[in-house]
Formats: structure tokens, C-alpha cells, sequence
């Protein structure tokens, strides 16, 4: 939903890119799914899935497995999938650091961070490899909480998707993670292959305790049911008269639930109340919601003309697409 339209409005009209965007039909709030389907450059194909935002992902780790296909056609891809965009995620950890501190200082920040496919996070834990005084980093998740239950289980089992509040972070399982857990793991690929095989295999896997501790070190974790997400924005609101996004609701709430000993924690917010306006008329009260303005970049999406091509979940259906759009 989010990924889907920076991309998209990055690489409108560019010459010789040509940009799929697969997003799950119906699992992103209307906004969002506006704010892609409105672009109607040629070089831009929204690909609305009949499935989860993990099938959309395994579809696409798919294609680009297939060697010769990802040769022909180029194939880069602009989420989390592609460790530059984490590298470049790393920034706000600094510019963040240096917005709370004072010049010059080495007090430790925490960062709390709203946390589905784990790229955010992950780019807060390289940030602090690179040097960046950080004293905790917060697991934030919603309902869908295979990371929280990890952090508190040793764990880590998929359930099933559920569809929360905060849609951006309604992933089963956090592509991401794994690379965090390699380094856990000791940089040893062998052995982070044989954990993911595993899992890939029984959608469970018991993580050894040493690895697990190290784990626990480097990232703490909370998990935010909706009823807390609607309570946070409402508090957020009525005391400070700011109105937190579901996802960056989690941040908070998790940040407030977990806690630091540093003198300072950041709280990430990934997106901006406006593409959430049910959820958020639901936690401030429909008198409340008629004195906040919507954007005028949001509120004029729902005139706008639309494309979208619905696809099955399936590798085939979407390699076909592609090959026909690019023929
Ligand atoms: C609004 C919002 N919050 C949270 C996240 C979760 O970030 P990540 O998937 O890197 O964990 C995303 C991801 O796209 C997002 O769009």
C-alpha cells in the first residue's frame, strides 16, 4: 500500500522502467489503493491480487528465483526484498538521532518501530552496527505477531493472516527476519539455510537458545491488538492533538508498553491518518473527525480516473501479465 505508491510516483513516466506493482485486492485501505491506481502512465501496471500481501511477496521472490526470466526482463526490485532500500532506511535513524540529541552528544536513543516485513527495523540495527549510540529497538507488531511471539517464545510459527487495522503490517511472515537471524547466526549461511528450510517445510521452527539470546539483545518486542490501537489514537488526540496513523499508533503504544531506560526513545510513524480515516473516525469520535482536514492530495484521489488488473495468486498468471505488458 505504502512501498506500492512511493514507487509508483517515483517511476512515473521514467524511460525504460516499467513498473509492477502487485498489491493484495482489497487488503489496503481504499486511499491507498487510490493513491496507486490513479497514476496512469503507461510505464505503470497495478496488479491487483486475488490474495494476501504474503502471496504477493512469494510470487515475487518467485520470479525473481527463476534466474533466466529475472535475466531478461532486468528485474530489480523497490521493497524490502532489496537490501539497498534498507541501506537507505538507515538515514532517519541518524537524522532522528540528531533531531533529539544535542550536538556533539553520545547519549544512547531508543527507537520503537511499527514492524511487518522487518525491513525498518532491520535498517534500525544497522544503523547501530554503523555506529549510531542506540540503546533498544522495539519490535513493534500488530495482531499478526509471529515476531512478538518469537521474542517471547523462541519460536517462530506462522499462523494464519489476520486482517487488522494497521493493513501495511498484515504479513504472516517478515521476509526480513531472516537476514537478522543470519547475523544472529554468526554471518553462517549454511546454517541460516538449514533454519529456513525447515520453516519453509513445517511453517515452524525451534531457534537455537544461543541464538535466540543474541536475538533478545539486540531487540526487544510488543505486540498491539486493534482495541489498543483505537485507544492510542484516541489518547494521542485528545492530549496532544495529534493524530497517529494506525501503524504508527503500534509504534507508540508499544514504545509506552515496553519502555527504556535511555532518556529518549523515537517512535517511527510510517503513514499519515489520512489513508486510514475509518479506523480513525472509529478512535476519535465522528465530532472529532469532521474538525480534522484531510490533505487535499488524499481528498481529491476519489474523482480521479483508475486502473488496476486484477490477477489470480498465482506465479504463472503474473508472469504472464508481465511478459504480455512488456510485449
Ligand atoms: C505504514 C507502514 N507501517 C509499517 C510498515 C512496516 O515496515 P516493514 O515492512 O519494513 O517492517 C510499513 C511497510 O510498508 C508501512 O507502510
Amino acid at each position: 500500500g505504502d512501498t506500492g505508491s512511493s514507487a509508483i510516483h517515483g517511476l512515473r513516466g521514467k524511460k525504460g522502467v516499467e513498473c509492477f506493482i502487485l498489491f493484495p485486492d482489497g487488503r489496503t485501505s481504499p486511499i491507498q489503493e487510490r493513491q496507486m491506481t490513479t497514476v496512469l502512465d503507461s510505464n505503470i501496471h497495478n496488479i491487483a491480487l486475488k490474495g494476501n500481501f504474503d502471496d504477493a511477496q512469494n510470487i515475487v521472490k518467485a520470479l525473481f528465483a527463476d534466474l533466466p526470466f529475472k535475466k531478461e526482463y532486468n528485474l530489480g526490485a523497490v521493497n524490502s526484498i532489496n537490501w539497498a532500500r534498507i541501506l537507505a532506511q538507515t538515514v532517519y535513524y541518524v537524522y532522528a538521532y540528531l533531531k533529539v540529541t544535542d550536538a556533539g552528544s553520545t547519549d544512547k536513543v531508543s527507537f520503537s518501530v511499527p514492524t511487518g516485513n522487518f525491513g525498518d527495523i532491520l535498517a534500525g540495527f544497522y544503523a547501530k552496527k554503523m555506529g549510531l549510540p542506540v540503546a533498544d529497538l522495539v519490535v513493534a507488531t500488530n495482531e499478526n505477531d509471529i515476531l512478538d511471539r518469537f521474542f517471547k517464545t523462541a519460536k517462530y510459527s506462522r499462523n494464519e493472516c489476520r486482517e487488522t487495522l494497521s493493513p501495511s503490517m498484515d504479513i504472516t511472515i517478515s521476509s526480513n527476519f531472516e537476514r537478522f537471524l543470519y547475523h544472529m547466526a554468526g554471518d553462517d549461511s549454511k546454517a541460516l539455510g538449514d533454519m529456513m528450510k525447515t520453516f519453509e517445510a513445517t511453517g515452524s521452527l525451534e531457534v537455537d537458545s544461543k541464538v535466540v539470546d543474541k536475538c533478545k539483545a539486540e531487540m526487544k518486542s510488543s505486540m498491539v491488538p486493534d482495541e489498543e490501537v483505537l485507544s492510542t489514537i484516541e489518547e494521542y488526540e485528545k492530549k496532544f492533538g495529534y493524530v497517529l496513523d494506525p501503524h504508527s499508533a503500534i509504534g507508540v503504544a508499544a514504545a509506552n508498553k515496553v519502555g527504556t531506560e535511555a532518556k529518549k526513545m523515537v517512535s517511527l510513524a510510517c503513514a499519515h491518518w489520512g489513508k486510514f480515516p475509518v479506523a480513525v473516525e472509529r478512535a476519535v469520535g465522528s465530532e472529532a473527525m469532521k474538525k480534522l482536514d484531510v490533505p487535499d492530495t488524499l481528498a481529491q484521489l476519489d474523482t480521479m480516473e483508475t486502473r488496476k488488473y486484477p490477477i489470480e495468486a498465482e506465479t504463472e498468471a503474473v508472469r504472464e501479465f508481465i511478459v504480455k505488458q512488456l510485449s
